[in-house]
């Protein structure tokens, strides 16, 4: 469910009317739903109430300082991957006892900023890794905690680019070398290990694979006599794109709190789609509408550098004119919507059926609140546009346009050059 919704032919987000935003605020943008995005947190921490768990949002999903500090505000903590991540983090206010770090590539610094900042766990993926986060606690003279980030070789049903938890995949530790790294906890005085963490992939539309992580890990640990107290069992609740039908909160809760209590860990979730995907959409407005022999293409102002998802994994979003209404089949023809940039591959929806689309009509990207800004690029030199949020009956920028100067701060010209 989401707070994009149609009355009268007419698409809404919340109380505001998405053309009344479009009147002050140029396309392409991206406008998000306040309270789809904190009622799908508070549907998680309801289904899982039973443990009681610590839910990260997973910031790569959407990272807007706005987005974040509006989840921090209902109780969520965060999981981050960079230092940039940490940055957004800190300015958003978040709990560093509520902040998890995963990542198989965290630099020195990065390391660092992160014990400064205190956070709970780092999720190391790598013998080498640990090393350098018992020397960096050594030299801040800290004590830090450490989840094991284990690779439960479990084949998640998903695009092949988003499974995380198969053997061959670069993440996470092997059962032996995680056993190897237990055993071995005296080799680091500075690190409390004491937890363990999965994320086998995103997108997931069951429980199954989780299952199976789940009990893999939980042999584990009975096994090897492995005495842990925080068990974070990552993100990759999958939601409806198109005619998906993924397991809700509750039936996913329902399947696997009991093996959870069984555990008696403290659980930690990482979701990040499920919590934003459906609270956002990208706005883009119609430039032309070109006919061929062979297809029709609408060519809108947003493309692949502001929506990657489908020329990337050929991601379905659903297509919608913003005044038409949701079920424009009776009038409507085939067309591609394609965006500006100079590639084959610049799609954003094929073989989709709209009404004629006048020039300047607005057409909504739906489902592209999680992995759509985060992934945004300034291919073909396209500043980015900017990101809006509503809360009931107003909205707010949470991100301006960038002009073209933002496409080249940083960049001179050797003097030699000129
Ligand atoms: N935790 C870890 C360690 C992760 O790597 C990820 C996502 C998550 C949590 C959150 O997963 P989620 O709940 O959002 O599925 N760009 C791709 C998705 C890549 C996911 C990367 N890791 C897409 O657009 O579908």
């Amino acid at each position: 469910m989401h707070e994009f919704i149609f009355k009268d032919n007419e698409l809404y987000c919340e109380k505001i009317k998405v053309n009344d935003i479009a009147k002050s605020v140029p396309t392409p943008f991206y406008l998000y739903s306040y309270k789809t995005l904190t009622d799908h947190y508070d549907k998680l921490k309801a289904a899982f109430r039973a443990v009681d768990p610590l839910i990260c949002f997973s910031v790569k999903s959407n990272s807007n300082i706005a987005i974040l500090r509006a989840l921090i505000k209902h109780g969520a903590g965060l999981d981050i991957v960079s230092g940039g991540e940490l940055y957004r983090a800190k300015l958003a206010g978040a709990n560093p006892k509520k902040v998890v770090y995963a990542g198989v590539g965290k630099k020195r610094e990065e390391i660092e900023d992160a014990i400064r900042f205190g956070i709970l766990f780092f999720n190391v993926e790598s013998e080498e890794e640990l090393d350098e986060i018992e020397k960096a606690a050594a030299r801040l003279k800290a004590k830090v905690n450490i989840a094991v980030r284990i690779n439960p070789d479990v084949i998640p049903k998903t695009h092949h680019y988003i499974a995380t938890g198969k053997g061959e995949s670069k993440f996470g530790l092997d059962f032996e070398t995680a056993h190897k790294i237990f055993n071995a906890r005296w080799r680091y005085p500075h690190l409390n290990i004491r937890g363990v963490h999965i994320h086998i992939g995103s997108q997931i539309l069951n429980a199954a694979p989780f299952i199976m992580a789940i009990k893999k890990v939980m042999e584990f640990l009975k096994e090897c006599k492995i005495e842990v107290d925080h068990f974070n069992i990552g993100g990759g609740l999958g939601i409806v794109y198109s005619i998906e039908n993924p397991q809700t909160a509750k039936s996913f809760a329902k399947s696997i709190v009991p093996l959870l209590k069984k555990s008696k860990l403290k659980i930690v979730l990482e979701p990040g789609r499920f919590i934003s995907g459906n609270s956002g959409v990208l706005i883009t407005k119609v430039l032309y509408t070109k006919r061929t022999p062979r297809k029709t293409f609408v060519i809108v102002d947003g493309g692949m550098s502001d929506l990657i998802r489908p020329s990337l994994y050929e991601a379905y979003h659903k297509i919608v004119p913003v005044e038409v209404g949701e079920d424009c089949s009776t009038t409507a023809e085939k067309v591609d919507v394609v965006g500006p940039i100079c590639e084959t591959g610049d799609f954003l929806g094929k073989d989709r059926y709209l009404p004629g689309m006048p020039k300047g009509s607005l057409v909504a990207i739906m489902g592209a609140g999680a992995y759509g800004f985060t992934m945004a690029s300034n291919y073909n030199s396209r500043p980015r546009g900017s990101e809006v949020m509503v809360i009931g009956n107003k909205f707010y920028i949470i991100k301006k346009a960038e002009g073209y100067k933002d496409l080249v701060r940083g960049e001179t010209i050797p003097k030699v050059l000129r």
